[in-house]
């Protein structure tokens, strides 16, 4: 008997020793592998595009994201999901939505249907209602034209289950290969959808989410049209002047300004039907190359007031190809999108968000022009002088980023960051136009696997990954003042 009981102890401690560390080995290769990024929003694994369905309901921020859970490639699109009440910190969810008989689920939006409109909650407890696009494979496969149509879910308990609608799809197909990513608001007294048809978008309207109305096309003859216009969003915004206009994202892919995918935008006005503007200049929200398919959060209370965005830190190009294995691809910072107004023009400017700030982990002042980084995740906060300048960012091997201004125009070199090999075009040298912008202030935000550059408080905006070997510890300035601050992050996982 006493054999038996040693026998059962032993075996109880070995099986628990067991559990325990498989437990520490599967959070150590999901969250701790190299490249993983450490306080930007990574699915748990496999792979990841757009972000989708942002919505901000009863204290928490959802984030939805184009997902396949069976490989590292693109596939079969479902929309994973996970909240958080800080916008920095994120839980985990199950998959909110998944493919069915009328296809896959891409990108799409989630608005909080208040008065209960569609009717597919109830007056005392109204939905949440996801506006997705099906992607039928078959048809795409067959080469029809009709394959991609809009359909909705509903959930009424807080976004944890999500209801097909009966009826799906809310919107057929008229025939046009492309028609994708609707994007609804509530404007006055109606839903208004946008939509990315092909190479231009289309406005639709909706008493209850479930009648669809086409009310216009946007198509200027002067936009950029180096690839198929996706994931629209239209919404107003306030200028500091008080002047109200309206800002249309559209992604472009490819035909970004330095190669592959990125994001264009326009400002007028919406007039609940149609949108106009006066401008005829292509502008960029991001001149980096990995900050795509972005779109803002629905519902922020009024309170609050923001336009609060997130974008897909990836690009077409390189996006299957990263050399990363359990998962793939990262979310941008969470930034809030604001309107300036500059010699009789619009300037859409993005800006991290306040609540950043709570990844400050430490906080040193830097003198002089050569310091040593301290920390794999900072927030470098620099002060250039007024003419050109030179910031190197590497390590003791000699990877490193370059990042540079020459005469009215900016450059990033990541051609020897690390591991670059599996895309020609990812060692291509970015460029962004100063269009007379004068450098007040860079600051930059290091991950794993990530810069990002934000110029005069995001007045221009670059966004790249990176896969350096060994972390990057050493800064290097020519052309700056020499006090810089560096902010030692901390990991939000
Ligand atoms: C943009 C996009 C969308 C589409 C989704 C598919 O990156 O191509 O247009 O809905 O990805 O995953």
């Amino acid at each position: 008997m006493k054999n038996y009981i040693q026998f059962l102890f032993a075996f109880l401690a070995f099986n628990l020793a067991c559990s325990s560390s498989e437990e520490s080995a599967d959070k150590e290769s999901r969250f701790d592998e190299p490249f993983r990024p450490q306080y930007h929003f990574t699915p748990p694994s496999q792979w990841m595009n757009d972000p989708n369905g942002m919505v901000y309901y009863e204290g928490e921020y959802h984030l939805f994201y184009q997902h396949y859970p069976d490989s590292n490639v693109w596939g079969p699109m479902h929309w994973g999901h996970a909240v958080s009440e800080d916008l920095i910190h994120w839980e985990h969810l199950p998959i909110a939505i998944e493919p069915d008989s009328l296809g896959w689920i891409f990108s799409g939006s989630a608005v909080f249907d208040a008065e209960n409109s569609s009717g597919l909650g109830t007056a005392e407890n109204p939905p949440l209602v996801a506006i997705y696009t099906y992607h039928d494979p078959v048809g795409a496969e067959a080469e029809r034209d009709d394959f991609q149509t809009q359909g909705i879910a509903y959930s009424t308990d807080k976004g944890r289950n999500w209801i097909k609608y009966e009826g799906n799809p809310v919107l057929g197909n008229p025939g046009i290969r492309d028609f994708r990513d609707p994007k609804v608001i509530w404007m006055e007294d109606k839903w208004i959808m946008s939509l990315a048809v092909k190479d231009r978008i289309s406005f639709y309207s909706s008493s209850n989410l479930l009648d669809w109305k086409h009310e216009s096309d946007f198509q200027p003859a002067w936009a950029a049209y180096g690839g198929v216009w996706e994931c629209p969003d239209l919404f107003p915004l306030t200028t500091p002047s008080g002047e109200e206009k309206w800002v249309l994202l559209v992604s472009i892919n490819p035909g970004g300004p330095n190669g592959g995918s990125a994001t264009q935008y326009f400002v007028g006005d919406f007039d609940g039907k149609a949108f106009f503007t006066e401008s005829s200049e292509v502008k960029w929200l991001d001149y980096g190359a990995d900050n795509y398919a972005g779109v803002t959060w629905s519902n922020i209370p009024d309170e609050d007031g923001r336009r609060l965005f997130i974008g897909w830190m990836s690009n077409w190009t390189y996006a299957n190809v990263v050399p990363t294995e359990n998962w793939r691809s990262a979310k941008t910072l969470p930034r809030e999108i604001n309107l300036i107004e500059q010699e009789g023009d619009y300037l859409v400017i993005s800006s991290p968000l306040k609540e950043v700030e709570k990844l400050r982990e430490s906080s040193i002042k830097k003198e002089g022009i050569e310091w040593e980084l301290d920390s794999e995740l900072a927030e470098l906060i620099l002060f250039p002088d007024q003419g050109d300048f030179s910031l190197e960012i590497g390590n003791a091997d000699g990877e490193k980023v370059v990042f540079e201004k020459k005469g009215d125009r900016v450059t990033f070199d990541r051609s020897k960051s690390g591991i670059t090999d599996f895309s020609e075009a990812f060692s291509d040298i970015h460029s962004a136009p100063l269009n007379g912008l004068e450098i007040d202030e860079l600051r930059l935000f290091l991950d794993r696997s990530s810069i990002e550059i934000f110029i005069n408080d995001g007045e221009l905006v670059m966004t790249e990954i990176v896969f350096p070997e060994f972390p990057y510890s050493q800064v290097k300035l020519t052309g700056f003042k020499g006090n810089s601050t560096l902010h030692a992050l901390r990991g939000i996982w």
